[in-house]
């Protein structure tokens, strides 16, 4: 039944969050137009075809770090799979437009999640996309300003399901060494830890 798959894994939901600007980041709205029929064929897996329609990115400068597009939840349900799955606490280490935080918290899951703390090193991105996640979601989820390769959670505090995704690039050559390093300093305290970029690179290749 399509309700019982949903409490594991909810349906693909476009952001809702408003157009803004803080400091050099961006949220824009921006619209995909339907294309013209070609003979190029994308060889990639489905989840990565083009699909038109309204979407949502967030940009430093020049630097998208986030957009909505299918492939960018695609690649993260892993993650929302686990969180929904197993319940408990959950950390995040960037913020982004918060699209894992409301797959994660928006509708009732297989195992109740009780908080989604996201760690988020930018001001800006967190007074872009707090509030709509606050109006939300209020107490059940927190959001930190910190350095998600330093910070630490109080004595005792322990994750059922982390997930690490503060990369604009999956393919960058420092990304493997930041993720080798997360994994390490996180290790203490997370029952489960998942990286974007290993899952967007294993979806692409068609493994997951
Ligand atoms: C790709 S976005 C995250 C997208 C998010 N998973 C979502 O579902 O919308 C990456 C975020 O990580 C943040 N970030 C980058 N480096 C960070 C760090 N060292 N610690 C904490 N956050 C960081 C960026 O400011 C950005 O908001």
């Amino acid at each position: 039944m399509d309700a019982d798959k949903d409490l594991a894994l909810p349906p693909y939901r476009p952001s809702l969050l408003p157009a803004g600007r803080s400091g050099d980041w961006t949220l824009t709205k921006l619209r995909l137009p339907e294309r013209a029929a070609t003979s190029v064929i994308d060889a990639r897996p489905d989840a990565f075809r083009f699909r038109p329609g309204e979407y949502t990115e967030l940009r430093q400068g020049g630097v998208t770090f986030m957009t909505d597009l299918y492939d960018e939840w695609w690649t993260q349900r892993r993650a929302i799979e686990r969180a929904r799955g197993v319940g408990g606490k959950v950390l995040i280490t960037g913020l982004g437009l918060g699209m894992v935080v409301e797959a994660i918290l928006a509708t009732p899951a297989l195992a109740p999640v009780s908080t989604v703390t996201v760690i988020e090193q930018s001001a800006d991105v967190i007074h872009l996309v707090a509030p709509h996640l606050r109006h939300q979601f209020a107490d059940r989820v927190e959001i930190i300003q910190a350095d998600a390769f330093t910070w630490r959670p109080s004595a005792s505090v322990h994750f059922d399901t982390v997930w690490h995704d503060i990369w604009p690039d999956p393919d960058a050559d420092y990304v493997d060494g930041d993720m080798a390093r997360l994994l390490e300093h996180h290790r203490p305290w997370s029952r489960w830890q998942g990286f974007w970029p290993q899952d967007y690179r294993d979806a692409l290749a068609g493994k997951v």
